[in-house]
């Protein structure tokens, strides 16, 4: 059975559909990681952000498979992401020149604005001499005046230099994107956001593809470890998810990638673990039927795990 392996962005690249995730992945286990998903597990998709801490580690792996004889730089589509305290039109070069260095890379097929919030410059990446964030007297994470325009327009330059073949935005919201839209000369070619079955997210999906920015499901398996739905099993035990599973003889993580897929969107499953890694690609053999897809819209609970209410006390999705 065929089924669509890449999509095509606004700017005409084609993004392979499913990508490894990164965050969390420990310095010491990210490189292998990302080293086994390009040379066993056919992965052409790595999903990265300066945040992450490893990305020193990744950019190690890169330079080993790309100086060998199977993969180059081309056949594989990398994404890294801009941090908040990064914003500020002078920061936003240095910061992706940084990101490119540590990856050993000479350009990122896609660089995203991680969050539309900035901080101040010294909470920076801990490792780039950066301190603890700070936050005011009513326990608010302090933040800098900088628009989202500002930064913005300096991602617009780094296509033009060349460093970076699309741009585009993460955890972004319809007015943030309504806005943006309106003085972008380069549009967002991406919104990176939490998709999983408690919360499916459909009409912003629906809006972004409207306008033709495609959108990445990021926590696709709910996050597993960082996360714990109250009262809920975890969405990847969830007895919908398992019974559609056993139906098509899969995993209850190939029937959510699988999910994500089906409605048009990129997946990015996070592992480090060499079977999973594997087993999170194994979906390209199988289709969800229509009811079966209706199964799962009902296990929509409107139920965000990643929140800056939580690490800031900001409600940014309010
Ligand atoms: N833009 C943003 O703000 C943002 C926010 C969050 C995430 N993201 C991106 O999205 C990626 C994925 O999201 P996520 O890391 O939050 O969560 P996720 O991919 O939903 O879940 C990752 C967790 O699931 C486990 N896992 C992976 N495959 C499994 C399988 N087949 N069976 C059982 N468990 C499995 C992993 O464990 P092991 O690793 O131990 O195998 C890990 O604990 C991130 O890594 C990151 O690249 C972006």
């Amino acid at each position: 059975m065929s089924a669509k392996t890449h999509i095509t962005l606004n700017t005409g690249a084609l993004m392979p559909i499913v990508g490894l995730g990164t965050w969390k992945s420990a310095p010491n286990k990210a490189g292998q990681a990302v080293e086994y998903a390009l040379t066993e597990a056919l992965y052409r998709h790595i999903d990265c952000a300066a945040i992450y801490q490893n990305e020193k580690e990744i950019g190690q792996a890169f330079k080993k498979v790309f100086s060998g004889n199977t993969l180059k730089r081309e056949d594989v589509f990398i994404t890294s992401k801009l941090w908040n305290s990064a914003h500020r039109k002078n920061e936003v070069r240095v910061a992706c020149e940084k990101t490119l260095s540590d990856l050993n890379l000479e350009y990122l097929d896609l660089y995203l604005m991680h969050w539309g919030i900035a901080t101040p410059s010294h909470w920076a990446i801990p490792t780039n001499g950066g301190q603890e964030a700070e936050y005011d007297e009513h326990g608010i994470l302090v933040m800098e005046k900088i628009p989202i325009r500002e930064t913005w327009e300096a991602m617009e330059e780094l296509v033009r230099a060349g460093l970076v073949k699309a741009i585009g935005v993460a955890n972004f919201t319809a007015p943030m994107l309504i806005d943006i839209l309106t003085y972008a000369t380069i549009p967002p070619a991406m919104n990176q956001i939490e998709i999983h079955p408690y919360f499916q997210q459909t009409r912003l999906i629906e809006f972004c593809q409207s306008k033709k920015i495609a959108v990445t499901a990021y926590s696709p398996l709910g996050s597993p470890g960082n996360f714990v739905a109250k009262g809920l099993p975890a969405v990847l035990e969830d007895e919908v998810i398992n019974k559609i599973a056993q139906v098509h003889q899969k995993t209850n993580a190939n029937i959510l990638v699988r999910w994500a897929m089906q409605r048009g969107t990129v997946v990015i499953p996070k592992s480090i673990t060499p079977e999973r890694i594997k087993e999170n690609t194994d979906v390209f053999d199988f289709e969800l039927s229509d009811s079966e897809m209706i199964d799962i819209a009902t296990l929509d609970r409107k139920l965000r795990f990643l929140d800056p209410y939580v690490w800031g006390k900001i409600p940014y999705f309010d």
